[in-house]
Order: C-alpha cells, then sequence, then structure tokens
C-alpha cells in the first residue's frame, strides 16, 4: 500500500549542506543578527526541531523560540502569543502549527523539506486503506499530510503513542496504524494491541544496521544505547532506551552513564551535549557511506533549513503554509485529541490530576 521509496525522491545527502560553505563567518554573523532582528519587526517566533542545524537551534534559544520534538512545537506554537509561527523543520511539522493556529501565519525556511513517512502515506491509497477495514480507529503519526490527518480518528507522535494505543486498547479498540511500519511494530509489542500496520519508513531511521550495532556495543560495553522508535526492530531490541527526540535528551541527562550510543538524527547532539557536556555521545551505525546510504543518520529534508533560508523566508515571506479549511477542521479534531489525551496523561504521570 505505501509507495516505494523509489517512487518519491530523496535529496541525496551528499549534495545537501545544512550550512552554506560559500558562507564565511562574518556572513554568518551578519544573517544570524538579520534574522533575530527580522523575528522581531515581523512577531515572528521561530519553532525549531531537534534536527535542525546547531545554528538556527541557537537563534531559537537566543530569540525565546522553542527547539522540541514534534508533540512539543505543536504545543509550544499554539500557545505562544506571537502573530508568524516560523516553523524549522519539515513540512508536516509546519501543517501541524497551521491546524492548531489558523489565525496565525506559519512560515517555513523551504516548503521543499519533505518527510519519507508523509510521502509514502497519500490520502487516496490511506483513504481505501481505512475502507478496508471499517471497524478500526485509525491512529496515525503526526508525520502525514492534513487530508491524512482529516481522515483519522487520532494524531499521536512518538512521545504519546504508546499510552494513546494502551488506552485505546483498554476501550477493546482495534488499531489501524499508518505510516510508520517500525514505530507501529513497536506500539503494537509494547502494548498487546490489536494492529494491522501500513508499510511505510523513515530514510534516515531505517539505515541504523543492528549487526553493525552489535559490534559497536562490544567496543564500548559500559554505553547505554538509545533508539528513536522509527529504527528497525533488531535495532530497538537492543536499546536501553527507546523514545522520542525529547525523551531521548532526557535520558542521556538523567541516566548514570557516561557514554550513549545514538540512533538518532546526529544533530540532536546538539542539545546532548547541551544537557550533559561531560558525557560521550557515539553515532549509532548506518548503511554506511555506500550506494545504500540515503542518509547517514542526518534527515536530508532537515537539512534543507539553514541560515539563508531561514533569512529569506522572513523578509519575503514565500514558503508559507497554507491549508484547505475543509480538511484542516477534520485533521484538528484528530490533532487535538492528541494535545488533550498528552495534557492529561502528563497530569496523570505527574499525579496532579
Ligand atoms: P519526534 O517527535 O521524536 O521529535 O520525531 C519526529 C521525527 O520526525 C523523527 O524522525
Ligand atoms: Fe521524516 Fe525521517 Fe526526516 Fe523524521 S527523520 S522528518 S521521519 S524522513
Amino acid at each position: 500500500m505505501a509507495l516505494a521509496e523509489a517512487e518519491y525522491s530523496v535529496p541525496e545527502t551528499a549534495t545537501i549542506v545544512s550550512e552554506r560553505p560559500d558562507l564565511d563567518e562574518a556572513e554568518r554573523a551578519a544573517l544570524t543578527a538579520r534574522i533575530k532582528a527580522l523575528l522581531e519587526e515581523r512577531d515572528a517566533v521561530l519553532v525549531a526541531h531537534y534536527y535542525v542545524d546547531s545554528s538556527l537551534q541557537r537563534i531559537a534559544e537566543e530569540t525565546g523560540g522553542c527547539i522540541a520534538d514534534s508533540l512539543e512545537m505543536a504545543r509550544f506554537g499554539k500557545e505562544h502569543p506571537a502573530t508568524t509561527l516560523v516553523v524549522a523543520g519539515v513540512r508536516f511539522m509546519g501543517e501541524t502549527a497551521k491546524i492548531l493556529s489558523p489565525e496565525k501565519r506559519v512560515l517555513m525556511p523551504t516548503l521543499k523539506a519533505e518527510c519519507s513517512l508523509d510521502l509514502g502515506c497519500p490520502p487516496d491509497a490511506f483513504r481505501a486503506f481505512r475502507e478496508q477495514h471499517p471497524d478500526r480507529t485509525a491512529v496515525v503519526y503526526s508525520n502525514t499530510s492534513v487530508a491524512v490527518k482529516a481522515l483519522s480518528d487520532y494524531v499521536v507522535t512518538s512521545s504519546i503513542a504508546v499510552p494513546l494505543v494502551e488506552w485505546l486498547r483498554d476501550q477493546g479498540r482495534k488499531i489501524l496504524w499508518a505510516p510508520d511500519r517500525h514505530l507501529g511494530d513497536y506500539i503494537r509489542r509494547e502494548t498487546g494491541a490489536d494492529m494491522v500496520l501500513w508499510d511505510g519508513s523513515c530514510v534516515v531511521h531505517d539505515e541504523f544496521r543492528s549487526r553493525e550495532l552489535e559490534k559497536l556495543r562490544k567496543a564500548h560495553p559500559a554505553a547505554a544505547v538509545l533508539v528513536h522508535p522509527e529504527s528497525p526492530r533488531d535495532v530497538i531490541l537492543q536499546a536501553d532506551v527507546v523514545g522520542s527526540t525529547s525523551q531521548l535528551i532526557a535520558a542521556v541527562r538523567d541516566r548514570p552513564e557516561s557514554e550513549f550510543i545514538v540512533a538518532t538524527d546526529n544533530r540532536i547532539f546538539y542539545k546532548m551535549q547541551q544537557a550533559a557536556p561531560q558525557k560521550r555521545l557515539i553515532e549509532a551505525p548506518t548503511g554506511g557511506h555506500s550506494a545504500t546510504c540515503r542518509s547517514c543518520a542526518h534527515c536530508p529534508w532537515m537539512a534543507m533549513n539553514d541560515l539563508t533560508s531561514l533569512a529569506h523566508t522572513l523578509e519575503h515571506g514565500g514558503d508559507e503554509i497554507f491549508v484547505d479549511e475543509e480538511e484542516r477542521v477534520k485533521a484538528l479534531t484528530a490533532t487535538q485529541r492528541m494535545l488533550d489525551f498528552a495534557a492529561a496523561h502528563r497530569r496523570r504521570v505527574l499525579g496532579d490530576a
């Protein structure tokens, strides 16, 4: 059902540089200063994902923006009083911001920043999948289009997927899941829920290699292994912690080990190092810089966010997110359910519900 990788185009990582080499330090400093001034002039706030370049993460830190996982990006954008949200990440993150805040202007450094999960789950094929399973509750990953969210009952991100599906399971619901097959498989194993899975994958996390990881673990026996659940099952099974990007950063900060093998996009190291400067971070092995490696632990679409494109969108406003209003309203129901569940879950976990 899912589109194979060959059916959509993945930018070659080698041709993408997250920071333009033609910019010297003075030019980078000037662009940074210009971006900061434009954020203020435009009443805009920068909402960045952990996978974008550290130069953008730093601007978000220094201007009162946020650097977060996809759940927190959604929440922060909705609650922030700025009239313009500048979302540095991939398109579904900008669209989620627009779903939740239609009254705000949502800009992105580039609308070309896609996601293989979103591209591999076209709305028409997803609708047909739903129609084959009318008795199931459709739970979709946030890494999908507005149209797919509009066809669904619940949206989830990796930080809330397991408790939300557990809750549905306890109500006797059977689940239809899309699009990431590894995350779906992980949720099914964790919850024991009855789940039918779409066959999509992330071009970055699908590259982590279990055999090579075993070897690396032998070389670093004291290291804890941190894995994002979009990774293949054999990689997840070797993990000490499986979690969303923010959960993996918290693990580096809170766990006693001084070494960590990290199976997720390597731009997350910026925040991990900040959280625990004395700890050693080691990249989990991918398919290697060979013909099979399309990502090499850095998302080729996240890499399209850079100082130049960020300055350009703030200056000219060209890369703005617009969504169909009818679809937005339908997608809002499924997305708002996630935010409401996450808020209630947080209260339950903190014990103050
Ligand atoms: P998080 O929600 O964990 O930040 O993941 C988003 C994503 O696209 C991971 O590849
Ligand atoms: Fe999509 Fe994977 Fe990139 Fe995340 S890392 S945005 S799941 S392609």
